[in-house]
């Protein structure tokens, strides 16, 4: 498609400001965030008293690591209302997080707060090219999920026309897209790769698929896996990033016309790098724990809140704020292999250098006694599902296998499936990596 670059009159003054003037409002923002939460929010202010600061030792941006952080562990400890500045009868709409172990985390959001969500959501569509008047397919799940809901706000908000069509359901998905002729689909990426294969299997080919962009996020994904989208289903490949936590989709997104990374609306949302270890705050460019603080939410403000994601923090492109790279993993997706950190993310881009191979896969981590077992289990592209040798098969997998023992620097078991092999997620977030050692005592 033609890259529609934004132009000056269609973003937000703040998109195209000074850094000054851009520390200036986050500042301001930041100190009312910080008294806001201190006021409303019992457990944060007890935290803040145990580390003996104060709202008034904020006097510049970078005081905040002064303060403390706010986890996972705090959402949980105060399930399901704690953490709320607001009475109950000022929230809007509850969300919550999906959450594989324990309980799970609800996010809560003033009518201001949903009307900023939109606004950014909004944002993050135009920055991927969408324009009033295009139609957006929400294939993100709708209801506590903040995927669906969030995406369907923001595409309204923009002025698009939304198709709430949810997760699930390929075969209608497909046929949906067939007959409106959306220009936008708003989905994960992985699940994306299930529609591309609807349409290759009714022996479709990209241009008469009417989508130009697709915005993907929710879950991890590489640029392998952004050309692999590209190339089947003939579109620009976005990536937006969010979490429960800080708001739900739109808390960063990319810009169609640098596709570097997506750029966090630094006006509403602070980030800050940390080394997951010690706390200590790094310097942009340096690899480490993602953390944000919110600049303008009311009902459930976090400060210093550790996502958990790894990353790094990027000098502004096509906008004034800084981007984010790659999420490479979490710190609680590591794998540790016989000592070897490894990244589920790592293993993809090695897949993924083969174009024989699609991006579905597993990783499978067992124990023999003490050693630990890794092995991974990819699937052939359909064209060639069925068409090979068993040794080019056996070739492919000791290639794989090559790669990642000399990249990675672990050994494992590759097993080469055929296409379709591998189950897909029809709803929610893939999961890839299925770890069955017994629990460490
Ligand atoms: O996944 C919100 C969302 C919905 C984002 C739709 C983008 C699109 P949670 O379910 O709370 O919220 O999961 C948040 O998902 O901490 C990351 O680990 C991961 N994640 C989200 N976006 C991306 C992305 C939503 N673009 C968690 N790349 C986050 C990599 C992502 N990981």
């Amino acid at each position: 498609m033609t890259v529609k670059k934004a132009q000056p009159g269609e973003l937000d003054p703040i998109e195209t400001a000074s850094r000054d003037e851009i520390s200036a409002l986050q500042l301001a923002r930041l100190k009312w965030s910080v008294r806001h939460t201190w006021d409303n929010v019992a457990a944060y202010r007890r935290k803040c008293e145990a580390k003996g600061v104060h709202p008034d030792d904020l006097k510049d941006l970078a005081d905040l690591g002064k303060f403390p952080f706010m986890t996972k562990d705090d959402m949980r400890d105060n399930y399901p209302f704690g953490l709320f500045a607001v009475p109950r009868d000022r929230i809007a709409r509850l969300h919550a997080s999906s959450g594989t172990t324990g309980r799970s985390v609800v996010a809560a959001y003033t009518r201001q707060d949903i009307d900023n969500w939109a606004a950014l959501v909004a944002r993050s569509i135009r920055a991927a090219g969408g324009r009033a008047g295009d139609m957006v397919h929400v294939a993100y799940g709708y209801g506590m999920f903040t995927g669906g809901l969030g995406a369907h706000y923001g595409a309204e908000r923009l002025g698009c026309t939304v198709v709430p069509m949810s997760g699930g359901q390929t075969e209608k998905q497909v046929q949906q897209i067939l007959d409106f002729q959306p220009d936008i689909i708003m989905v994960t990426p992985s699940y994306s790769l299930v529609i591309a294969e609807e349409f290759e299997r009714m022996g479709l080919k990209p241009e008469q698929i009417s989508l130009k962009v697709g915005i993907f996020g929710a879950e991890p994904w590489g640029e392998g896996m952004r050309a692999e989208i590209e190339k089947k289903l003939g579109i620009d490949a976005i990536d937006i990033y969010g979490l429960t936590e800080v708001m739900g989709p739109g808390v960063a997104s990319e810009c169609i016309e640098t596709k570097d990374g997506p750029v966090v609306w630094e006006d509403h949302f602070y980030p800050e790098i940390i080394n997951p270890e010690t706390g200590e705050v790094l310097p942009d460019g340096a690899q480490g724990e993602l953390v944000f603080t919110s600049l303008t939410k009311e009902a459930f403000p976090v400060i210093r809140y550790r996502t958990r994601d790894l990353t790094r923090l990027l000098p502004p492109t096509a906008r004034a704020f800084r981007r984010i790279g790659r999420i490479f993993g979490r710190s609680d997706d590591m794998l540790i292999i016989r000592g070897v950190n490894v990244f589920p993310s790592q293993i993809e881009e090695q897949i993924l250098r083969d174009p024989r191979l699609s991006g579905n896969y597993q990783v499978i981590v067992t124990r023999d006694g003490h050693l630990d077992n890794l092995e991974v289990r990819c699937e052939l592209q359909r064209e060639v599902s069925g068409k090979l040798s068993a040794t080019d098969v056996q070739q492919i997998a000791r290639e794989l296998q090559h790669h990642i023992k000399t990249i990675i620097g672990v050994s494992t078991l590759i097993t080469v499936m055929e296409f379709n092999a591998i189950p897909r997620t029809q709803v929610g977030k893939a999961r890839r990596v299925f770890d069955e050692r017994p629990a460490q005592r």
